[in-house]
């Protein structure tokens, strides 16, 4: 029976050693939790990296990291320090990253970095081609491994090969100032199918596309030697029912909860009933706009004072990257903002931001999605953005309200949200008071809308509505010549 390989640079487990003590965690980031239940569900491996570095993994500790990865189906590419410096921090986060983000200014060519990153690329593609056989599907996915593609078809053009991009896929202009551009889109097209996660992006690839190498275009597919290459957008959804009903028995798992994050918190407490909750939540990523969401909450405090002491913004920013100088300066930058706002504008009984620098399990993340009445996702620029998507999912009691940033993907299938330029904190400002004062029956309507929407196009159907296109393009008729 033919079998589907995923592959991405970071499989669904991070591992660390803590003490010689293997610690195995869920990872973060959209790729991992949307791809994690398609997964599950299928019969297919996953491979990609486990987060930790080969030089710390000894003979008798590689027993105990395969036997951790053998219970989630999968394997493990090997990378050394010198991978993850030169190919994960560098290339893949300090160039592709910055750049397919219009981040032109934090945007870093190395050499040595570009070199890494084939050489990675090569070791991925090996281990998918000792694991493949004809007639299986290879769904590679993001930025990290846009060469993987091309290798795998030199070296067996009997599987059917699928790509598709996490991050946004920036115009031609941008994209035009990568010395390697040629090489990035020669991987590329080594697919069957290419999928991003709108048709922007895909409008932005087939251009640089056509005017970089030697191909035709018509509509969707581009004629390239004797091959067709199909390109589409395919917006991600989320596991839909999971959040729903983690939603729907929260209170119960409540009650019985012993999680010290949640005993913590004083959401849950009478007394606080009437103040309001405005969640946050993402990697501590500069493409977040976490900095603008904390001065347009500053802005609309001091806009709308009466608010002051009836809400706070929990915000909760995941570690991430955090060898990056880029990341450590937005660090910096955030728990400076943070300092300063509350150092400010606190009283005896009042924070305005709760900062956590962490991440959370799964049934702490759902508490605090169904304590909030509002969400702020304002990223400044971002792929799709799936905690957008998680928050209605868990909005289980006809009320809350989402604050959406124009700027990320999700915002083309949810135009029920409040929308809003993130950088514009006067909009964004009121844009909080809007949502804090919308009536029950709008906030009931708007939800409804959403919520049939990401319910109806959940991750499940968007795999599906690929692997069903890559099928097609696989058995397109080469042209002939
Ligand atoms: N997430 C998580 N643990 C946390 C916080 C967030 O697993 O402590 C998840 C969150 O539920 C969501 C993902 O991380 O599924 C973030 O995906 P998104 O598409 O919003 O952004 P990305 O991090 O991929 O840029
Ligand atoms: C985004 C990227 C993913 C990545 C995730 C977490 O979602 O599209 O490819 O896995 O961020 O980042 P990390 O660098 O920790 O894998």
């Amino acid at each position: 029976m033919n079998k589907t390989i995923i592959v991405s640079n970071r499989l669904p487990v991070d591992l660390k050693f803590d003490d010689e003590k293997l610690v195995v965690k869920s990872s973060t980031g959209g790729l991992a939790t949307g791809m994690k239940s398609v997964h599950s569900e299928g019969n297919g491996i996953w491979i990609g990296w486990s987060g930790l570095a080969q030089e710390e993994v000894s003979e008798e500790l590689q027993v105990e990291v395969d036997e951790a990865l053998a219970k989630e189906k999968c394997i493990q590419v090997p990378l050394t320090n010198a991978d993850i410096d030169n190919y994960y921090h560098g290339f893949s986060n300090s160039a592709l990253w910055p750049l397919f983000h219009y981040f032109q200014a934090y945007t870093e060519f190395e050499w040595n970095h570009w070199k890494s990153y084939v050489e990675v690329n090569e070791k991925f593609a090996k281990v998918i081609l000792e694991h493949v056989n004809d007639g299986d599907t290879v769904w590679v996915h993001d930025y990290q491994l846009l060469l993987v593609p091309e290798l795998l078809r030199k070296s067996n053009p009997n599987i059917t090969i699928g790509f598709f991009l996490h991050i946004p896929y920036p115009s031609y202009e941008l994209f035009i100032t990568c010395p390697w551009r040629n090489e990035l889109l020669q991987g590329m097209l080594g697919a069957d199918l290419i999928g991003f996660h709108t048709y922007d992006y895909v409008r932005h690839f087939l251009s640089s596309v056509s005017r970089i190498k030697d191909v035709e275009i018509s509509f969707n597919e581009i004629s390239y030697g004797n091959r067709i290459i199909k390109v589409d957008s395919f917006p991600m959804g989320i596991d839909y029912n999971r959040y729903h009903d983690a939603a729907l028995e929260h209170d119960k798992y409540l009650e019985d909860s012993k999680s010290d994050f949640m005993k913590s918190l004083d959401f849950h407490n009478k007394s606080n009933e009437e103040s309001k909750l405005i969640l946050s939540i993402d990697r501590m990523d500069y493409t977040k706009g976490i900095p603008n969401r904390i001065k347009s909450f500053e802005y609309f405090l001091n806009k709308y004072p009466e608010y002051k002491e009836k809400v706070r913004l929990v915000m909760l920013a995941v570690p991430s990257r955090e060898n990056v100088p880029q990341y450590q300066k937005l660090k910096r930058e955030t728990d400076e903002l943070v300092g300063r706002i509350n150092g400010q504008l606190s009283t005896i009984s009042w924070t305005p931001v709760w900062y956590f620098y962490r991440s959370l399990p799964f049934h702490d993340l759902i508490d605090l999605y169904v304590s909030s009445d509002v969400a702020m996702v304002t990223p400044v620029r971002d792929g799709m953005n799936l905690v957008a998507k998680e928050y209605i999912a868990t909005r289980t009691k006809e009320n809350g309200v989402l604050i959406l940033s124009e700027m990320a993907g999700a915002a083309k299938e949810m135009h029920e949200a409040l929308i809003v330029n993130p950088n514009n904190f006067e909009q964004t400002a009121d844009a909080i008071k809007t949502a804090l004062e919308m009536p029950q029956e709008e906030q009931k309507e708007r939800l409804a809308a959403l919520q049939k929407r990401i319910s109806r196009y959940d991750v499940e159907r968007w795999a599906g509505e690929f692997l069903k296109a890559l099928e097609v393009a696989k058995n397109t008729e080469p042209i002939q010549v």
